[in-house]
Order: structure tokens, then C-alpha cells, then sequence
């Protein structure tokens, strides 16, 4: 028999209807963004009354939860969450990833660290061995976003404040973007470290210190569960 030849958005789809089998009843869930958590999100509005809410990790996730009816928690009003399902731009064989291709990485990494388990949705397309070749986001103070990019060119890499319709895009928390091209990140955990503490970042887009314990990986053979610790 052929193997079925699934489209991106097919595969999306599969991981995020697979995630619901770690959304504990009667809990609150963590929920990240981007287009795979939109499947996850359709998804758990068939559970909508077996949960309590959700925190999410963007104003256009939350504007999707309470569309569908799903309540929406503030970070703060929950000390802790079972789990927090997201995507990844990038992912490697340790669970260490690159996020925040759709400029949510601040709001992603506090959820996450508020959260036990962190399940990772994502296409095959995402899986490397080495962090880098997807432009590495970083969100910045906007004063010291020119700093930050000649901080990364001494690294290797060619930065460029990322823009939306001519101008810098603003995120969510009224902050810049800086794209990081050309790096090679063979340490997540030491380089994590190393880039949080310049003046001026707010959040780095690798994510060692919160990386993914399971990855529901979507592949033309069906949805692999990557398990990393
Ligand atoms: C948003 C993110 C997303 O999880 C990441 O960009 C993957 O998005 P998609 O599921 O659309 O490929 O980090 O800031």
C-alpha cells in the first residue's frame, strides 16, 4: 500500500488533534501560537467543557480560545499548569528549539516556565540536528536593537530588525524584533545563557532552559511522539 502524501497543513493538523490526549480534564492548559497551534486550539474546543481554560502566549491566541468559547486565564491568576502545547520553527534531537517566528517568544517562554510539561506540535519540515539555519528571533528593547545587531555580527551572525508593512514590527509587549541569520548554535543551553544577559534583550528565541519534553512530530507515516527525558 502507498504511504498517503499529507500536506503541511494536513500534518499541522494531525499533531495538534494528537496533543489533546495530554490536556488533563478539568485543568487549565498552556496554549502558544502560530498556525499548528491554531489546529491544536480548533481542536480543543471539542473539550471545552471537560476544561477549565487556557493561558495563552498571545493576544491572537486568546482572540482564537474565546472565539471558540474557551475562558481565558491571565498568566498571573495560575501558579502552575500541567502542560503548555506549542510549535517550534526549529527543534533538535535533545528537544532544544528555536521559537517566536510569529514574534510571540516572550509571552511563549513565561507560559512555558509556568508549565510541567512542555509538548511540542510540529511538522517534520522542523526536526535538525543543529540549531540555526531558521533566522533566530530575539526580541529587544528598541534603543538597543542596533547594539544587539552589531553584538551578533561579532558572533557570525547578520541580524536585521524584522518588519511588518515597511516599518519595525511592534510585538505584543510593545517590543522590536531582531532576525539573526548565519549562526550555528551547537551549545542552546550556554548560548541561551550568554544572549539573555545583554543589555537590551528581552527574550531569546532558543529555548534550552524550556525545551520541549515530548515532540508530536507530524510525518507522511503519521504522528511520531519524540519523548526527551
Ligand atoms: C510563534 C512561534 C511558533 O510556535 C513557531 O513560529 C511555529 O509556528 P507555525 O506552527 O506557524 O509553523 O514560536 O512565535
Amino acid at each position: 500500500m502507498n504511504t498517503p502524501a499529507f500536506t503541511q497543513d494536513e500534518l499541522k493538523a494531525q499533531v495538534g488533534r494528537a496533543a489533546l490526549a495530554y490536556v488533563e480534564k478539568g485543568s487549565i492548559v498552556g496554549v502558544g501560537t502560530g498556525s499548528t497551534v491554531n489546529k491544536f486550539i480548533d481542536a480543543l474546543a471539542e473539550l471545552k467543557g471537560e476544561i477549565r481554560g487556557a493561558v495563552s502566549s498571545s493576544v491572537a491566541s486568546t482572540e482564537r480560545l474565546r472565539a471558540l468559547g474557551i475562558p481565558v486565564f491571565d498568566s498571573n491568576e495560575v501558579e502552575e499548569l500541567a502542560v503548555y502545547i506549542d510549535g517550534a520553527d526549529e527543534i533538535d534531537g535533545q528537544g532544544n528549539m528555536i521559537k517566536g517566528g510569529g514574534a510571540a517568544l516572550t509571552r511563549e517562554k513565561i507560559v512555558a516556565a509556568q508549565s510541567r510539561k512542555f509538548v511540542c506540535i510540529a511538522d517534520a519540515s522542523k526536526r535538525v540536528q543543529v540549531l540555526g539555519a531558521f533566522p533566530l528571533p530575539v526580541e529587544v528593547i528598541p534603543m538597543a536593537a542596533q547594539r544587539i545587531i552589531r553584538q551578533f555580527a561579532r558572533m557570525g551572525g547578520v541580524a536585521q530588525v524584522r518588519e511588518k508593512d515597511g516599518v519595525a514590527l511592534v510585538t505584543d509587549n510593545g517590543q522590536h524584533i531582531v532576525d539573526v541569520s548565519g549562526l550555528r548554535i551547537t551549545d542552546p543551553r550556554a548560548f541561551e545563557a550568554e544572549v539573555s544577559q545583554w543589555p537590551g534583550v528581552v527574550t531569546v528565541g532558543v529555548f534550552a532552559f524550556q525545551r520541549a519534553n515530548v515532540c508530536l512530530l507530524g510525518t507522511p507515516a503519521g504522528v511520531e511522539t519524540l519523548v526527551y527525558d
